[in-house]
């Protein structure tokens, strides 16, 4: 029977769209997920959503929406750039789902019947970013020693989990399973911290409700903690399906970034053994990003933005510059030039260059068909050493030794064509049996390249498994044997995969753009002049039909109004619109305008637009773009 194999990434909170470092460690687990399925195992990849909490709710009304709405509007950001990405997950779970809640319960319940929840107090600081309690000796000159935020002080009711009765257990558990925490250097740091005692942890809030309530006490909301560890046990049918649970509990691996490891590798374990579960087999932290060397954060401007490097590279580029980039575990600077220079030598020179030599000499010389051959033992060696080499350091998580070993094997093959000179065997009849273990050679490698390649980039590989014309099912472990492909089958030319960047022209457009979205309108008309855009690049935009509910003119402004217009949500959107030349406020109360929904907000003089109110330049200024029929606000314009 096939192993069966359960990876988790975290799950993102919705109040705030993705950035690099939620694609990073979704990017990580597919690859695992890919693998494993290549390798014939049963396997269940889990991701999804965090939708409750403070820092939801306090994110959503500072849109003026409901925190439900707010996650149902973000939630599509992710599960759109997991498309994009080709992420390949069997389930996304929303923490708002019904069978999150019926399992939180469950769980809930079976702690508190251990005798392991009672009511008490709880004084002390919270830091609300990182949804964390914080004793004095954790903060940093009184701030959170994660977000570097001043916390607030809270006194509340609160139901307690008695975490101190699992110190001990827990330690022996990392003791016996050194395997548990990885990668290794990530250990000590929680055995320090378990070593140093447990308290009991507050489980409930009272200040705020987005949340599932405690059973039987629905004042209190569970702690958002308590109730995203549990989405791991939801999906796989914790107390709703007894048979998929078992089959797949525990995890064999939670893949998360190294600031949520202490939720994951103390916290979840020991509301595990409380409700009597076994513990997760491996806990994998990896390391965090910054960006041409500086960290990541909304106020300098610099998060780097998936979409954005999946519309410019593709969606493999990206994936393979993630995981080849950086040791998984390690920290990482991320920069489109390191990317780039990746493209252009890994995939456009290597990776590139090898399928589109081999597919062209093969026609030439070979007919296009492949010779009756079984190739050279020396490449079979080499090939099937790869292979094995891989499959250690994918156990390990180890993306990057990976991606050298499979490069390793490209530059060999690539070294061996020039050795060899096909070209040269080919002008000579006598020849001709070299000539054929040779293209053998080269082809079978070329082959085990794109299985190998698959997990980290699968369009590429589907795209050069279909130009090798290999079977349907090409991409299973029995494929990974050498000699898999049989003499006389037709290969046509593989095009170029991977066609060179321009590193300088694309620096230049980058600047160009960076200059249009600063808001430089002479800037944005010498962007237009020439730059096409595609079906694609429009339908990022978000524009709406829209009804002006209020309007107001802003004191010490000539062209600035203040705008509530409604687009459809349950309050209006609040839109800065330089207009005022053109319309007082009374006449624009009750028309219907066109909105760009999407626009980053912005301010003007202090005060926040949150859209844009589309006008043409007309003879005597500006017009508002409107329409004719009657048209319910929150339409969509195409
Ligand atoms: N909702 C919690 C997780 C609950 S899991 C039961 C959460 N969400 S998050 O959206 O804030 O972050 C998710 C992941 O993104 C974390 O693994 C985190 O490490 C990762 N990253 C956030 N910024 C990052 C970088 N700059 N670099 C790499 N990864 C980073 O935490």
């Amino acid at each position: 029977m096939a192993n069966r194999f359960y990876i988790t990434t975290p799950i993102y909170y919705v109040n705030d769209v993705p950035h690099i470092g939620h694609a990073y460690t979704t990017v990580a687990a597919d690859a695992a997920a890919r693998y494993r399925r290549m390798q014939g195992d049963r396997v269940f990849f889990l991701t999804g959503t965090d939708e409750h909490g403070q820092k939801v709710e306090k994110s959503a009304a500072g849109h003026g929406i409901a925190p439900q709405q707010l996650a149902d509007r973000v939630v599509v950001r992710f599960q759109e750039l997991w498309k994009r990405m080709n992420i390949s997950h069997d389930d996304f779970i929303r923490t708002t789902e019904e069978r999150h809640h019926h399992a939180v319960h469950a769980i809930w319940n079976r702690v508190a019947e251990k005798g392991d929840i009672y009511l008490g107090e709880y004084e002390d600081w919270y830091c609300t970013p990182c949804e964390t309690f914080l004793t004095e000796t954790q903060m940093l000159d009184g701030r959170c020693p994660d977000c570097g935020r001043e916390p607030e002080r809270l006194k509340e009711s609160s139901y307690f989990f008695r975490m101190s009765r699992y110190g001990e257990r827990l330690l022996e558990h990392i003791e016996k399973h050194p395997e548990f925490i990885q990668p290794v250097s990530r250990r000590n740091e929680i055995v320090q911290f378990v070593r140093g005692g447990l308290k009991d942890l507050s489980v409930s809030r009272t200040t705020f409700s987005w949340g599932i309530p405690v059973p039987g006490d629905p004042d209190h909301v569970i702690y958002v903690w308590f109730d995203a560890l549990t989405n791991y046990l939801t999906a796989i049918g914790y107390d709703s399906d007894e048979g998929k649970f078992h089959d797949f509990w525990p995890a064999d691996f939670h893949v998360i970034g190294k600031d949520i490891l202490r939720f994951h590798a103390v916290y979840w374990p020991t509301f595990l053994m409380s409700a009597e579960l076994p513990l997760p087999k491996r806990v994998f932290s990896h390391g965090w990003w910054t960006v041409e060397g500086e960290k990541m954060s909304k106020s300098k401007g610099n998060v780097v933005d998936p979409y954005a490097m999946v519309d410019r590279y593709g969606p493999d580029p990206f994936r393979y510059f993630l995981l080849r980039e950086v040791p998984f575990g390690l920290d990482g600077d991320f920069s489109e030039e390191a990317l780039v220079g990746r493209f252009n030598s890994d995939l456009a020179n290597d990776l590139g260059n090898l399928y589109s030599r081999v597919t062209t000499m093969l026609g030439k010389y070979c007919e296009g068909k492949v010779p009756d051959s079984s190739g050279t033992a020396e490449m079979r060696t080499r090939g099937e050493e790869t292979v094995r080499r891989v499959d250690r350091h994918m156990g390990d998580m180890s993306f990057n030794k990976a991606l050298q070993e499979i490069w390793g094997l490209i530059s060999e093959a690539n070294r061996y064509v020039d050795q060899k000179g096909p070209w040269a065997l080919a002008k000579d009849p006598a020849r001709a049996d070299e000539l054929g273990r040779v293209m053998y050679d080269l082809v079978e490698t070329l082959r085990l390249v794109t299985l190998l390649i698959f997990p980290f980039m699968p369009e590429t590989g589907e795209k050069a498994a279909g130009a090798l014309n290999l079977p349907s099912d090409w991409c299973d472990a029995a494929s990974l044997a050498w000699g898999g492909t049989p003499a006389g089958r037709e290969i046509g030319k593989v095009a170029a995969l991977f066609p060179r960047l321009d590193a300088k022209a694309m620096k230049k457009e980058r600047s160009a753009a960076e200059a249009a979205a600063k808001d430089k309108p002479g800037d944005v008309e010498k962007e237009r002049d020439g730059r096409e855009v595609t079906l694609r690049d429009f339908a990022r935009l978000d524009i709406r039909s829209g009804c002006v509910r209020k309007a107001e003119a802003i004191p010490k402004s000539k062209k600035l109004l203040k705008l509530l217009v409604d687009i459809g949500e349950e309050t209006p959107r609040q839109v800065v619109a330089g207009i005022a030349e053109n319309y007082g406020p009374d006449a624009l109360i009750g028309r219907n305008v066109v909105v760009l929904t999407n626009l980053k907000p912005a301010r003007f003089m202090g005060i926040e637009s949150r859209g844009m109110v589309l006008a043409v330049e007309g003879e005597k200024g500006l017009v508002l773009l409107g329409y004719h029929d009657q048209v319910l606000p929150g339409r969509k314009i195409r």
